[in-house]
C-alpha cells in the first residue's frame, strides 16, 4: 500500500497531537510532534543562556543540538542531545517562550532541515504549525485543527494537571493568546491554512470522532493514491516488440496495434512468440511460407496441393504448341469437335479437384508430345479430309 504524509497543523491546544499520535498508531505510520523540536531547542538556550539577541552565538549553539525521537509504550518521548527531555519541554516557563524561539529564522532553518529529513521514507503523521505550507507542501493529505478558545484553554489546562504541574486556567489562557498570535504573525514561516487543508473544528466532538473522519479521509486519500500509481505503471509505454510490422509509423501508434499483431498468433495451434507472429505479418516468400508452423491437417493439406501444382506444370508445359505446330493443325479442331471426349476430358479444364488433375494429367499425357507425333497426327487428319471429298 502507498505510503504518505500526513500534516496537521493547527492552533495551540487543539488536540493536535492527540489525533496525531492515534492516526499514527491507526496506520502503522510514524508520528513527529515538531512543537517538541522547537521545545527542546528553547530548553537549551534557556539552560545554556544562549543570547538570541547575538546571532552569531544563538548560530554557534544551533550546531551543538541533536533532537531525536523514542517511541515507548507510554508514547514518543523527545531526546535532546541524547537526553530525555520530554517531560521538562511541556514546563511553563519553555511554553512562555518557545513562540518567540520559533520566530528565529536560523532556528526554524535547522529544525525543518531535520523534518524534511524524518519524512524522507514517507508513511509518517507530521503536526505542527507548518507541516502543510512550508515543510511539505505537497503532502498528500493535509488537515487543519482549530477550536474555541476555551474549549482549548480547559484541554491544556487537564492535560497539564495529569502531568503534575502546578497552573492556573487565567495562565493557560494567556499562555495560548499570546503564542498563536505569535504564530500567525510572525514573518518566518506563519501560522495559516494550506488552501488544500482539511479544517475541522473539533469544539464539539469527542477525540474518537475526529480521529474516525480523518482515517476515513487517510484511507480514501491511500487507495486514490495507489490505484492511480497502478493506473501510471500500466499506461507506461512498453517498447515495441516488432519493427517489420505492415501498418505505416502513424498506425502503428495511434491504432491499438497489438490487435492486429495477435489476430494471427491466436489462429495458430501454439502460442508462438512474437517473432513468428511477425513473420505471420510480413508477407511471405514461398520459403517463408513452408517454415509456417501451421497446423499438421493443414499442412499436409497445403503440401498435396503444392505437389499438384508442380506436377501440373510440366504438363502445360508439354501441351503447349509453337505458331508453327498451331499453323500445321487447322483440322485439329474439327477431330476434336467429333470425337466423343471422356467424361473426365471433359471436365478437366474447370474442374478445381486436385486429385482429379492429377489422374487425368497422368492419363491424358502419358508420352510427352513430340513434333512426329503431332505431323502423324495432322497426316492422319489431312487424309480424313480427302476421304470425305
Ligand atoms: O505544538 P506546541 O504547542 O508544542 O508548539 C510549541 C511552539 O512551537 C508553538 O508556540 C509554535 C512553535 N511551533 C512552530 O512554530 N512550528 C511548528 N511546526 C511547531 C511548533
Amino acid at each position: 500500500m502507498k505510503k504518505i504524509i500526513i500534516s496537521i497543523d493547527g492552533h495551540s491546544a487543539c488536540g493536535k497531537s492527540t489525533l496525531a499520535k492515534a492516526l499514527a498508531n491507526e496506520l502503522n505510520y510514524g508520528y513527529i510532534d515538531t512543537g517538541a523540536m522547537y521545545r527542546a531547542v528553547t530548553f537549551y538556550f534557556l539552560e545554556n543562556r544562549v543570547n538570541i539577541q547575538k546571532t552569531a552565538e544563538m548560530e554557534k549553539a544551533l550546531k551543538r543540538i541533536n533532537i531525536t525521537f523514542k517511541s515507548t509504550v507510554g508514547g514518543n518521548r523527545t531526546y535532546l542531545n541524547g537526553k530525555d527531555v520530554e517531560d521538562v519541554i511541556r514546563k511553563m516557563f519553555v511554553s512562555k517562550n518557545v513562540s518567540h524561539v520559533a520566530a528565529i529564522s536560523p532556528v526554524r532553518k535547522m529544525v525543518v532541515k531535520q523534518q524534511i529529513e524524518m519524512g524522507k521514507l514517507k508513511g509518517i503523521v507530521m503536526e505542527g504549525r507548518d507541516i502543510g505550507t512550508v515543510v511539505f507542501p505537497k503532502a498528500e493529505l493535509k488537515i487543519f485543527l482549530t477550536a474555541d478558545e476555551d474549549v482549548r484553554t480547559n484541554r491544556r489546562y487537564d492535560e497539564l494537571i495529569k502531568r503534575g504541574q502546578k497552573v492556573s486556567i487565567k495562565s493557560i489562557k494567556e499562555n495560548l493568546r499570546e503564542r498563536d498570535h505569535i504564530d500567525s504573525t510572525r514573518k518566518d514561516s506563519p501560522l495559516r491554512k494550506a488552501s488544500e487543508a482539511v479544517l475541522i473544528d473539533n469544539s464539539n466532538i469527542t477525540p474518537k470522532e475526529q480521529l474516525a473522519m480523518v482515517l476515513a479521509l487517510s484511507i480514501e486519500r491511500i487507495r486514490t493514491l495507489s490505484i492511480a500509481d497502478k493506473k501510471l505503471v500500466a499506461t507506461k509505454p512498453k517498447p515495441e516488440p516488432q519493427k517489420n510490422t505492415r501498418p505505416t509509423a502513424s498506425k502503428r501508434t495511434n491504432q491499438p496495434a497489438p490487435q492486429n499483431q495477435r489476430a494471427p498468433q491466436k489462429k495458430t495451434p501454439q502460442n508462438q512468440p512474437n517473432k513468428k507472429s511477425a513473420v505471420q505479418d510480413t508477407k511471405p516468400t514461398p520459403q517463408k511460407k513452408s517454415n509456417q508452423p501451421i497446423a499438421k491437417s493443414q499442412n499436409s493439406a497445403q503440401q498435396s496441393f503444392l505437389k499438384i501444382q508442380s506436377d501440373e506444370k510440366p504438363a502445360e508445359r508439354k501441351t503447349k504448341i509453337t505458331p508453327k505446330q498451331k499453323a500445321k493443325q487447322p483440322a485439329k479442331k474439327v477431330v476434336q469437335q467429333k470425337t466423343k471426349p471422356t467424361p473426365a476430358a471433359k471436365k478437366k479444364p474447370n474442374k478445381p479437384a486436385p486429385k482429379v488433375q492429377k489422374n487425368e494429367q497422368k492419363k491424358v499425357t502419358p508420352k510427352p508430345i513430340g513434333e512426329t507425333s503431332t505431323e502423324a497426327k495432322a497426316k492422319k487428319v489431312r487424309t480424313k479430309r480427302t476421304n470425305k471429298k
